[in-house]
């Protein structure tokens, strides 16, 4: 077992691989830290985990975590990195992954033929799913698909699949190395990031919706809600989403040029139903301390949602955070147009 050492500039995330993912806290974790080591609470629920760097953050603070999310990807890394804690693939295992497989099927090679990886990317693509597909330990599993994930947005510039071909190729050092290399790196990653927090922490895959759990403290950090933007998930990783469950029961859009699939529901979508949702959340979570991440950009707005959260619970703080945000996967001609927005971290006891 070892604990990995965690500092107070780096929010506590300092083994967790840094990651792109769409709305990740990763910048904003020495503020929830803050807002959270003045907190008492022992087991911690992430309904909406994401990349799973703010469920790890409370890892790192020795609390039971359980995680949640809907999109399998999420509940890959949360299994690989926040309930795992003690497999880690051994260098023999990473060389496995790439050995030839009888049973590879060629689906990647059929399916994205030309539009994201080069034809002898996807088939090492069909062949290392093959080879995760046997593996025995679910969580040595969950570690090499994760680097699989990790390794196909790192080789796209965005890190996204909104688009095909290789538009946005900044020359970047990232999409030079091969997905092998790739793949390696990221395993490598994973695998520092694995530990022991001597609780009994669970990953989960599923509608937060339909959630019944009651924490100590819930974090709530669903997509924000903007009439000017959107923020629909499997549109940019359904190709990475597709790997995390072999893309079953799916509902492949064959007519589109990316060949994505249909994005799962959400009420946060929808500024009515995300108030309606939101309401229904505190309301289940009223016995826990609830930690909310929204943005001055969004809606419902803060003071909508601070009188929500009121209802609910005795007594409601708001942490304000000036942020810059990236807009760089909004297709804005400028490969990152920065914005001035605050963050909010709503706390209600
Ligand atoms: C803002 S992101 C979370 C980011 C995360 N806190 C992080 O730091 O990486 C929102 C997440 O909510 C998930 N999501 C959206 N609607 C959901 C629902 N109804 N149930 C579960 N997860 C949902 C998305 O898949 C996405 O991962």
């Amino acid at each position: 077992m070892h604990t990995p050492s965690l500092t107070q500039d780096s929010g506590g995330s300092r083994k967790y691989p840094p990651t792109r993912f769409m709305g990740s806290k990763e910048k904003l974790l020495p503020h929830i830290k803050q807002v959270a080591q003045a907190l008492e609470f022992h087991s911690a629920a992430d309904l909406f985990s994401g990349s799973g760097v703010v469920a790890y953050l409370f890892k790192s603070m020795g609390k039971q975590v359980f995680t949640n999310d809907h999109m399998a990807m999420s509940a890959t890394f949360a299994k690989a990195m926040i309930e795992n804690d003690a497999h880690t693939l051994t260098e023999a295992e990473v060389d496995e992954l790439f050995k030839i497989n009888l049973e590879s099927d060629t689906f990647v090679q059929e399916t994205f033929r030309g539009l994201y990886f080069p034809d002898k990317e996807n088939e090492l693509i069909d062949r290392v799913r093959a080879n995760i597909r046997n593996m025995r330990n679910p969580y040595k599993q969950a570690i090499a698909m994760s680097a699989l994930i990790r390794a196909c947005i790192k080789k796209r510039a965005r890190g996204i699949f909104t688009y095909t071909g290789n538009r946005y190729d900044d020359g970047r050092q990232d999409l030079r190395l091969s997905l092998g290399d790739q793949i390696r790196n990221a395993a490598n990653l994973i695998n520092q990031a694995v530990f022991d927090n001597e609780q009994m922490n669970k990953a989960r895959r599923g509608d937060a919706m339909t959630w019944r759990i009651k924490p100590d403290l819930a974090y709530l950090d669903p997509p924000y809600y903007s009439p000017l933007s959107d923020n629909e998930y499997v549109r940019r990783y359904h190709f990475v989403e597709g790997l995390a469950r072999e893309w079953k029961g799916v509902d492949i859009q064959w007519h589109t040029k990316t060949r994505k699939f249909k994005s799962y529901d959400t009420p946060f979508r929808n500024q009515h139903r995300a108030l309606k949702a939101f309401d229904l959340l505190f309301g289940r979570l009223s016995s826990s301390i609830i930690l909310l991440s929204y943005s001055s950009n969004s809606l419902p707005t803060r003071d909508q949602l601070a009188s929500l959260l009121a209802v609910h619970k005795k007594r409601v703080e708001v942490v304000e955070i000036d942020h810059r945000y990236s807009f760089a996967n909004q297709g804005h001609k400028k490969d990152s147009i920065r914005n001035g927005v605050k963050e909010y971290l709503f706390i209600g006891h």
